[in-house]
């Protein structure tokens, strides 16, 4: 089973994920949790030149080709060999956030960048996918009270930036109701840990 977590910056999703994680495993399920851009030691690597502050001269589509190949490496040395073992594995974002931040807020097209990612995917999809909704001016105000986060090179965009993220996000959900689950991310953090834990157990096969 293939999970995936989205949400713009600041939405709290990997921390409220390795919460649910741990819960998860002390009921004995066999937990792989992993995050792009990354995951992988080459994909960590793409990963630095993508969110390299310095590299403030990345055209567009280089960026979108950079995260699709980051995923490439991450689906063939990662996801796909551990889900054919039978563990669940749960990505701290994916696809979604292609289509959401090159293809809505970097107005490539989500089309577009759909389908660039399908050669990447072969066509995988998520089985679920979580997406942690909260207005970015809150997101980016906890960002910048949380001293260990580093920021990188897309929390430096305008709040417009950030905005259309949202906004294609939402649109994605509608448009993949099916795998979509939409959380309130600015609820409590103990209550988004409760909801994301339901809304994945009920969907564990
Ligand atoms: P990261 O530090 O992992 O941020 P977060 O904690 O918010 O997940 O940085 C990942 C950044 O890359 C984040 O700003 C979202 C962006 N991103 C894309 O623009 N496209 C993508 O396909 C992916 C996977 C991430």
């Amino acid at each position: 089973m293939f999970i995936t977590i989205e949400g713009p910056e600041g939405s709290g999703k990997s921390s409220v994920t390795k919460k649910v994680v741990e819960r998860l495993e002390k009921e004995g399920f066999e937990v792989v949790l992993t995050r792009e851009p990354g995951g992988t030691p080459i994909a960590e690597e793409i990963r630095n030149v993508i969110l390299d502050k310095k590299n403030t001269a990345m055209d567009p589509v280089t960026e979108a080709l950079l995260y699709a190949a980051s995923r490439r490496q991450h689906l063939v040395e990662k996801v796909w060999p551990l889900s054919k073992e039978g563990k669940i594995v749960i990505s701290d974002r994916f696809l979604d956030s292609s289509l959401a931040y090159q293809g809505g807020a970097r107005n490539l097209g989500i089309d577009k960048v759909l389908a660039m990612n399908m050669f990447a995917t072969e066509g995988y999809y998520p089985d679920v996918t979580l997406l942690f909704d909260i207005d970015p001016r809150i997101g980016l105000a906890r960002i910048a009270a949380n001293k260990n986060r580093e920021v990188n090179r897309l929390d430096l965009e305008k709040i417009e930036f950030h905005d259309s993220v949202r906004k294609a996000f939402l649109s994605l959900a509608e448009r993949f109701k099916d795998r979509f689950v939409i959380l309130d991310a600015s609820k409590p953090f103990e209550d988004v840990v409760e909801d994301a834990y339901k809304a994945i157990k009920a969907r564990i096969k």
